[in-house]
């Protein structure tokens, strides 16, 4: 049943590619255009969304923290990203113009399935995005965009990361190809872009003999942390939380730019550091100011461990370790550069001899509020 591997999370992480690929699977029409033909909420209902908040918790927030980058800059609709146990209590602001669009692998999370019940008293417009077919959630929501990553085994959740963001992803850019060819103009180049995302991961899982091998020589470490900007916030974010929950180590995820503003004061000799570099070409000099906070936890004797693109040099004189990354559109850089963190978590708690399948104190879906 694990395949050939040992562990349900092993053989997850290898679903990956396949993941991607089914949740893009049959959801253009023959002129590339996008048909979500399953979502029962009419066109004109979404064309007069004007906010959307997205509920979710764990994992699950994280993808929806990536989509929310995505979503804002292909349809320009405001996106906040609320955790599902906070959003009930937080007065939130929501009416018929508001799409809420729950996150959730299981489909059962308490939290989550009482945010979206609350979304529904005050009017909102809901969407499920969900992994598992008849499950409470989709039940409960005006709509539901399924996620195929097929069953979810290990607790710690993988695959269906992978697949919440393309989830999220094809909803975006089905919102702005309904606001009209002015917003619509990136769709389909996005949406060949995803496509060929699966192969990308492919080629990226049978190159992290050395994420292992470096996992393996830190199985005594206290601390690790991780550090991203733009959508590699998220994914810092992420890999922290996976290293928590399978190697019970302390792990923390920053936004790069908040290191000045006090996490850089944790920095002290030979604490290691993961930094997601955005590619090369990411706009805004993005790239660019990674590098210099690479270099300016160098400076304090930071161990820096770089996830980075094929061919961007530019940060080997500052990092060491590099673990190379396909190149890819900015926006879909967290498909890829969330994979070697996985990797890393599994093969670190592997090595402690932790049952990775099965962490202690957690269950796979959070059924109590
Ligand atoms: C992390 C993890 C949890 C879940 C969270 C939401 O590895 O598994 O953080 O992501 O409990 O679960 P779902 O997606 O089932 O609502």
């Amino acid at each position: 049943e694990k395949g050939g591997y040992d562990t349900f999370m092993e053989k997850e992480i290898h679903e990956q590619p396949q993941a991607v690929n089914d949740t893009l699977l049959g959801r253009t029409n023959e002129v590339g255009a996008l048909e979500l033909d399953e979502l029962r909420i009419s066109e004109e209902q979404l064309r007069a969304v004007d906010r959307i908040t997205i509920v979710a918790c764990g994992t699950a927030a994280y993808a929806g923290m990536v989509a929310k980058y995505a979503i804002e800059h292909w349809t320009r609709i405001p996106v906040e990203v609320s955790l599902a146990h906070e959003f009930r209590y937080c007065d939130p602001i929501v009416d018929d113009r508001t799409l809420v669009v729950s996150i959730s692998q299981s489909g059962e999370t308490m939290d989550t399935l009482m945010a979206v019940k609350h979304a529904r008293e005050l009017g909102a417009l809901t969407i499920s995005v969900c992994n598992t077919h008849g499950s409470t959630i989709p039940r409960e929501s005006d709509a539901v965009l399924y996620t195929h990553a097929g069953p979810e085994v290990a607790v710690a959740s993988t695959k269906a990361f992978l697949a919440q963001i393309t989830a999220c992803y094809v909803l975006g850019l089905y919102l702005a190809q309904l606001k009209g060819q002015s917003y619509a103009q990136d769709a389909k180049a996005v949406m060949a872009q995803l496509q060929q995302v699966p192969d990308r991961i492919t080629e990226l899982l049978g190159d992290l003999d050395r994420v292992r091998e470096i996992a393996r020589f830190m199985a005594d470490t206290r601390s690790v942390l991780f550090l991203g900007r733009h959508v590699g916030f998220p994914v810092a974010l992420e890999g922290a939380l996976k290293l928590k929950e399978l190697a019970y180590i302390h792990a923390e995820g920053f936004a790069a730019g908040e290191l000045k503003h006090g996490p850089i004061a944790l920095i002290e000799p030979g604490q290691p550091v993961f930094i997601v570099v955005p590619g090369p070409d990411t706009p805004h000099g993005l790239h660019g100011k990674v590098v210099s906070n690479i270099q300016e936890i160098r400076a304090r004797g930071a161990r820096t461990l770089v996830i980075a693109e094929d061919g961007d040099d530019a940060v080997v004189p500052f990092a060491d370790e590099v673990i190379r990354v396909p190149r890819t559109a900015p926006l879909l850089q967290p498909l890829l550069t969330v994979v070697p963190l996985q990797v890393f978590a599994l093969e670190l708690a592997t090595a402690k001899g932790l049952d990775v399948d099965q962490p202690r104190n957690l269950a796979k879906s959070v059924t109590v509020e």
